[in-house]
């Protein structure tokens, strides 16, 4: 996911919760001139890929190109940077990405489509797949599209139940899905709106997929996968204690990483957007680690949630609850 799924957050991921059996990197746009140097890719692929070969063999690079990108010459150089698995986005529904040809507009031209991966799997050796949408505007290409990928050697389909029209509205159609699946031969792999253990039983039940990807679901609860596979269910206090284990590790690899106090913090907001939505009130919750100055404040409101996870603000210092009622008084709470 793009600013989100950076390397140390992938390494947390991977160092705590085993039971995901791959992440991937968010995109990296192929130039249109140019070129990368292999230290922008290892870079983006994550330094800790070098250091452990399984955690590698998990990692999925995920690159962004249109049909006119230095396409050849980055695909064989991510291939000689000891990469295996490579992924290329057609659900970008980015106005931006889609006027320059990439993304969600490449399900809109055959023709190109057809050109571009087949260039990819011709200078690429290991396992290749794409992530799309049921198509651009509408779904009327859906099986072309993918009876295309499948001819030009696509190994495995990762299919997100919108158009890109639909951008995120509603909810995600799992009937594409199932559809997908029944005229695929390779695997495919179900996206959309499955963010807990019940709605991963469902979409299998449902459509028959090989696997399934998850993204918001698993920025809400990081440890999704491991809940599904022992059939937990977890109490708002060991969501709590969860909750620290994982800031603790989010933060020793941030750290390893280089990140200073500032940039930690910031990260750890941008990691917050759905991992209190189980508690209540979880909108002035949110706002409260949202407006947090420093990571001892973050981690202090963190303690204050696990003395009383039911009932969170009535550990949370009442000068905090006053800025969120009255978010124009920034001032006092600055400095109490
Ligand atoms: C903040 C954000 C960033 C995303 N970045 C990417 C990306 O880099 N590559 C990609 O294939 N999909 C990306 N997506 C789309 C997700 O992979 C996924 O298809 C979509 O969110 C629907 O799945 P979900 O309901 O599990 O979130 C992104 C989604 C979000 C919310």
């Amino acid at each position: 996911m793009e600013g989100i799924t950076d390397a140390p957050y992938r390494r947390t991921i991977l160092e705590l919760y085993p039971e995901w059996d791959a992440v991937s990197t968010d995109f990296l746009r192929i130039p249109s001139q140019g070129s990368f140097s292999d230290k922008k890719i290892l870079q983006h692929w994550g330094q800790y890929c070098q250091s452990n070969s399984d955690w590698a063999a998990k990692t999925t690079f995920q690159i962004l190109a249109p049909v006119h990108a230095q396409v050849e010459q980055t695909v064989a150089q991510i291939q000689n940077c000891g990469i295996h698995s490579l992924d290329l986005n057609l659900g970008c529904p980015s106005r931006k990405v889609n006027s320059h040809g990439g993304g969600a507009f490449l399900l809109s031209t055959i023709p190109e489509l057809k050109v571009l991966t087949a260039l990819i799997r011709k200078n690429f050796k290991g396992t290749f797949s794409v992530k799309m949408r049921a198509g651009f505007r509408d779904d009327k290409n859906l099986l072309e599209c993918l009876k295309v990928l499948q001819e030009e050697g696509v190994e495995a389909i990762t299919l997100h139940g919108r158009t890109r029209d639909q951008l995120y509205k509603g909810v995600a159609n799992w009937d594409y899905i199932k559809q997908a699946g029944d005229f695929l031969t390779v695997p495919l792999i179900g996206n959309g709106d499955v963010w807990s253990t019940s709605d991963i039983s469902n979409m299998y039940h449902q459509t028959d997929c090989h696997s399934i990807m998850i993204a918001r679901g698993a920025l809400k609860t990081p440890w999704l996968a491991g809940q599904y596979r022992r059939g937990l269910k977890e109490s708002l206090f060991e969501r709590t204690i969860n909750l620290i284990k994982y800031f603790d590790k989010l933060e020793e690899n941030y750290r390893i990483d280089d990140f200073d106090e500032v940039g930690i913090l910031k990260r750890f907001k941008a990691l917050s957007r759905y991992l209190f939505d189980p508690f209540p009130n979880s909108h002035h919750l949110k706002s409260a680690f949202l407006r947090s100055r420093s990571l001892v404040q973050f981690r202090q409101l963190l303690d204050q949630l696990a003395k009383n996870p039911t009932n969170p603000h009535s550990e949370i210092p009442f000068s905090l609850l006053q800025k969120i009622q009255n978010p124009q008084n920034n001032t006092e709470y600055c400095h109490s």
